[in-house]
């Protein structure tokens, strides 16, 4: 498969610290962040540079990099200890993309065995996270674009692109697969209200990557497919439950039910990195509610009546019923709601 409708890459550790493209400033400017502490790393995820749960996952296994290393030039004594207090603000940056609390455990499952210095062990575990991300993508790329019999338009929800994960992206990896083998002729894109990852970032990506793009408001989706315009609705995860619910951006949910509506098939594209075998079902994923000014304002600048309040879940939750399909790098459950993804997590 061509990867030309690929250029671009969010999170990279150079120069022994990690460099991340800071996504509040796109798309008018593109500039870069380099960070040298776990508590930095942390900011940075709750504050939105890096955001997407794939790529929060790579970012916060970088994280566990540099927290372990001052830890051990503190003290060789008690480094766990000490790197364990970073790892803790690093987990509660963001409550719902699953992937942080994945990437995190694998970090600390290599910390814990490793003896002497855990700089150079823990990098290449952090590395291998990152580029296992990238080649999970390709791999749902391959799949995903296989479920697009004809050649139709999609519509997609937030961003999932290279920006949101390792590089490639999941449910935009799918869009860039399907696109580069001529499945795909348009793709309409969410502006994704209030954080616009939509309009900002996913319009950015496939504007960069030379792929047609058409941006609409949120609301005009359901008219959209009514329309008859579109052919699939390709869209994201932050986490996955047991029973094949789906939390993701706010607006995902009400997508899938337009979509029902109007026979239009809805896919959810995620590593197995954003299944939680623990959570059983969607009502008990925790979400993340969000300051209530991204409501209010628009660019930081305010929008709404003055005293009026706002309501900002990021996320919602899609029940497993409404999704035709989840595709992850280890293979595509069809129906999700009559099997949930058991059998992905039991394959390990
Ligand atoms: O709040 P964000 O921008 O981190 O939310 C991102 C999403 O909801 C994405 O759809 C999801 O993380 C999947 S990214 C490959």
């Amino acid at each position: 498969m061509s990867h030309s409708h690929d250029t671009i890459r969010a999170v990279e550790w150079r120069d022994s610290a990690l460099r991340l493209l800071d996504q509040r400033l796109l798309p008018q400017r593109q500039e870069f962040l380099k960070l040298e502490t776990a508590e930095a790393v942390a900011a940075a995820i709750r504050d939105m540079v890096v955001r997407g749960a794939p790529a929060i996952g790579v970012a916060a296994a970088y994280g566990v990099v540099l927290a372990a290393r001052s830890a051990w030039r503190r003290g060789p004594a008690d480094w766990r200890q000490e790197m364990e207090q970073e790892l803790g603000k690093l987990g509660a940056a963001r409550p719902t993309a699953v992937n942080l609390r994945w990437a995190l455990e694998r970090m600390r499952k290599v910390a814990h065995r490793v003896e002497g210095d855990p700089g150079e062990v823990l990098l290449h575990e952090a590395k291998r996270i990152h580029a296992e991300d990238i080649d999970a993508n390709r791999r749902m790329g391959e799949l995903g674009a296989a479920l697009i019999e004809e050649p139709c338009s999609v519509l997609t929800h937030c961003n999932t692109g290279s920006l949101a994960t390792g590089g490639f992206g999941t449910a935009l990896g799918v869009i860039r697969a399907a696109y580069a083998a001529g499945r795909i002729g348009r793709v309409y894109a969410g502006e994704t209200r209030p954080w616009l990852q939509g309009a900002r970032l996913t319009a950015w990506e496939l504007v960069q990557d030379r792929i047609p793009v058409t941006l609409l408001a949120d609301g005009a989706a359901a008219w959209l497919m009514g329309k008859g315009k579109i052919g699939w609705v390709i869209v994201g995860a932050d986490r996955i439950a047991a029973n094949g619910d789906v939390a993701n951006k706010i607006g995902t949910y009400s997508t899938a039910v337009s979509a029902r509506h109007h026979g239009v098939k809805f896919m959810v594209v995620a590593p197995t990195s954003t299944i939680d075998p623990s959570t059983p079902d969607g009502a008990s994923i925790p979400i993340e509610h969000r300051p209530e000014r991204e409501v209010l304002e628009l660019g930081g600048e305010p929008v709404a009546a003055r005293g009026a309040a706002a309501w900002n879940p990021s996320f919602d939750v899609t029940p497993a019923a409404l999704i035709d399909a989840i595709v992850t790098e280890k293979g595509v459950v069809l129906n999700p709601a009559m099997r949930g993804v058991e059998e992905l997590i039991a394959e390990g």
